[in-house]
């Protein structure tokens, strides 16, 4: 597999913003035109159900977002671009992979960890007024990422946890089913990983401090103005630092750009005219899309069929995909007890080394323990052949080999290492008593 797929999702519940642009629309459709990437890009609307409980809004919050998407660039035909809830292999796998997650994972969750702080500050039940839902969002971001084994998924910072999340989950459903699952990786674009709001804090809708990224020119102008400032007068020097003007100004512009900004701040730029410059800015990006835009609000029907195309292409990979999950955990058919049979005698699992190749041409190898966390990591090799005979090396001479190989291997921590020279020894035995 030399192709790396994308994916990333964007809850549908209220109006796209320069923030999701910035964060998440713009970065998406970039990367989808990147050669040797697959993407699929989806509207989360199972997870606007964890906040929003109005019908309308939910369907509406859908369009918006889908039309700012493919106003923005996206093309349907290189993308896999669906709706979450055409999808319904993601909610069963939401319920495998709940079977194999802590429940004291999803307690340490930071959105269901905001709520139960604020409750407790209030001096209210922890839990008051929060649902399963919210407590479970995790896992049902886990199954949208695992449902297509996506490598990257770029998100903003506040997401990371979530990618962890799902990466144990992984972790856990391979130990005790088999290799099914790739490991995800959060993807930050650092630059812009949060855009400030009018206010100065993370531009977002529970803040109500966001720019809609399809307003009418005016109204852009309008809020723009509002974006909120010190108080220094024209002539004197303003700070770029903590400016949220210039924080979304950069988010746009080139370097040549900002550098000339950062200039005139220092040479005294009055606030109106520095509003004026980002307005333009920002208009100029977002003009081009406005009448595609507007053309995909006015046909709602011209959005449902690509959703309906992408949820077509979507399921060609995730019911075989679910098929194959359903029978690993053992959900089959009860004509086939020879399976059965043959999973008893592999129980009692030792570490294992994997090899593979990276998208530098060089072949790896890593010693992952039965919960597949890492144990050893090699640096890249010419061949498979040079890296088979490290392992080999590895499998004969144990913690010896370590040393010797050190070189070409990556630093870990010591635990790691400790844990790599216990299960080196056990491989060993096990080899032996065969
Ligand atoms: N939780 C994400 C957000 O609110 C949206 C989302 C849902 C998502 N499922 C995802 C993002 C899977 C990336 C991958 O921003």
């Amino acid at each position: 597999m030399s192709t790396t797929r994308f994916l990333t999702g964007i809850t549908t519940s209220g109006t796209p913003h320069l923030g999701n642009y910035v964060g998440s629309i713009r970065p998406s459709v970039r990367a989808s035109q990147t050669p040797g990437v697959e993407s699929f890009y989806f509207l989360a609307d199972y997870h606007a159900l964890i906040k929003i409980d109005e019908p309308a809004r939910i369907q509406r919050s859908t369009l918006e977002i889908a039309a700012s998407w493919l106003a923005a660039g996206l093309n349907p035909e290189q993308v896999t671009f669906y709706r979450q809830s055409d999808v319904p292999e993601i909610p069963e796998l939401t319920w495998f992979l709940t079977c194999v997650t802590g429940k004291g994972v999803l307690n340490r969750a930071h959105a269901y960890k905001a709520s139960v702080d604020k409750n407790s500050a209030a001096g209210m039940d922890p839990d008051a007024d929060v649902t399963a839902g919210l407590f479970m969002y995790p896992v049902l971001m886990g199954a949208d990422i695992l449902m297509f084994n996506a490598h990257k998924v770029p998100v903003g910072r506040d997401q990371i946890q979530h990618i962890e999340m799902a990466r144990d989950m992984a972790a856990s459903f391979n130990h005790r089913y088999g290799e099914h699952f790739v490991p995800p990786q959060a993807e930050i674009e650092e630059a812009v990983a949060t855009l400030p709001g009018l206010d100065g804090r993370k531009m977002s809708k529970s803040y109500d401090n966001t720019i809609p990224l399809f307003s009418s020119r005016e109204q852009l102008k309008k809020l723009i103005a509002g974006i909120k400032t010190d108080s220094r007068a024209p002539g004197e020097p303003k700070d770029t630092e903590g400016s949220a003007l210039f924080q979304i100004y950069q988010a746009f512009a080139s370097e040549e750009e900002t550098t000339a900004l950062r200039q005139s701040f220092a040479d005294g730029i009055a606030w109106g005219d520095a509003k004026a410059v980002l307005f333009e800015r920002i208009d100029r990006e977002i003009a081009p899309m406005r009448a595609a835009y507007e053309d995909y609000m006015a046909h709602p029907e011209k959005v449902e069929a690509l959703l309906l195309v992408g949820a077509q292409k979507a399921r060609a990979i995730a019911t075989p995909f679910m098929t194959q999950l359903r029978s690993a955990v053992g959900l089959r058919g009860l004509g086939s007890a020879v399976q059965a049979k043959a999973e008893k005698t592999s129980k009692g699992a030792l570490a294992a080394f994997k090899q593979y190749r990276e998208k530098d041409g060089l072949f790896y190898f890593k010693l992952v323990d039965t919960a597949g966390a890492m144990l050893l990591q090699s640096k890249g090799f010419a061949s498979p052949k040079v890296a088979g005979q490290a392992i080999g090396q590895l499998q004969q001479d144990g913690a010896a080999a370590i040393a010797t190989l050190q070189a070409q291997l990556e630093v870990l921590d010591s635990s790691a290492l400790d844990r790599a020279v216990q299960a080196l020894a056990a491989l060993a035995e096990a080899t032996d008593s065969k």
